[in-house]
């Protein structure tokens, strides 16, 4: 039998679902607010976790710091703190699946207001416009014309946060009104769905009232999947992707995947799947 902490900081119902699991096969498992928790750093003994610990803070930044403290400290830690580090920052994850190879949309970064303006004379409209930092789809914004890039601009220069004044820019991908999204757990391809946009959205995230439709994945798809997974270091994720003129494009990996809409288009528990796979991961 394995030991778990699942670390929260708002407790979604995934994290429940994830601790009943686990107990339903006789794992110890418990769940614990990170924000109830202090840890000093110059020694290993001082922690009261158990000794796996799955991260799933909805902050991105305690998720990353917490890993990271807790491998210090010999925990074992999934997702390990580099893969979540990579996940968390939409610049770095397009860096990892460029490198290696994995297609994802056309993307342009600037560092001021100026260089922004060059991308978009050079590129065109319309561009999507993304914080480096974020989920839910908030803060993502269309500019379809000049009058709403330069609004856009506007708002993120006026954020008091050096990173909304870097400019993480995509070209529009001309897709269905819908995206891809599959579960990974390690080799796994725990489930797949369709995400439809809600009515006058063009975003699909359900957190904003889109719905899933569960389908079987291609060989290739399959593998485009794996690729993507590994590119970032593996682990249990979320692999997000759009269907384009070009193929399949990658545009997400989320290292705190939510799996409720997933849920409701499939007839098997994927907290199940994903105990079975922290069971299988975790130090004995
Ligand atoms: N380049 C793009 N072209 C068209 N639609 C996009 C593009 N990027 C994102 N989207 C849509 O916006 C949603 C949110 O974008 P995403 O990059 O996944 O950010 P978040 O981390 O906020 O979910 C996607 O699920 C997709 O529906
Ligand atoms: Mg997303």
């Amino acid at each position: 039998m394995a030991s778990f902490s699942v670390l929260f900081d708002r407790l979604r119902w995934e994290e429940k679902e994830i601790l009943n699991s686990l107990q339903k096969i006789g794992q110890k498992a418990e769940l614990v607010d990170v924000k109830s928790i202090s840890f000093s750093l110059d020694c290993r003994e001082d922690c009261a976790l158990s000794d796996n610990v799955f991260v799933r803070c909805l902050s991105h930044y305690r998720s990353w710091l917490s890993a990271e403290i807790l491998r210090a400290k010999g925990k074992y830690v999934i997702n390990r703190p580099e893969v979540i580090s990579v996940c968390m920052n939409k610049l770095l994850t397009t860096i990892a699946l460029v490198k290696e190879g994995v297609p994802t949309p056309k993307t342009y970064v600037s560092f001021s207001t100026d260089s922004a303006e060059e991308i978009k004379e050079k590129v065109g409209l319309p561009l999507v416009i993304k914080p480096l930092v974020g989920s839910w789809g908030r803060l993502i914004s269309l500019a379809r014309d000049n009058s709403s890039f330069k609004s856009i601009i506007e708002l993120r220069e006026a954020i008091n946060d050096p990173l909304e004044h870097i400019y993480y820019f995509q070209e529009f991908v001309r897709r269905p009104p819908r995206d891809i999204r599959a579960i990974v757990a390690g080799e796994e391809i725990v489930a797949c769905v369709y995400r439809y946009s809600p009515p006058g959205e063009w975003k699909t995230n359900v957190a904003r009232g889109g719905f899933s439709v569960q389908f079987k994945p291609s060989e290739a798809l399959q593998e485009l999947i794996h690729r993507s997974a590994d590119a970032v270091g593996g682990g249990l994720l979320g692999v997000d992707m759009m269907e384009s003129e070009r193929g399949y494009l990658v545009h997400e990996l989320n290292s705190n995947v939510e799996f409720r809409g997933a849920q409701s288009a499939v007839n098997f528990s994927i907290a199940d799947k994903i105990a079975s796979y922290l069971v299988r991961e975790a130090r004995k």
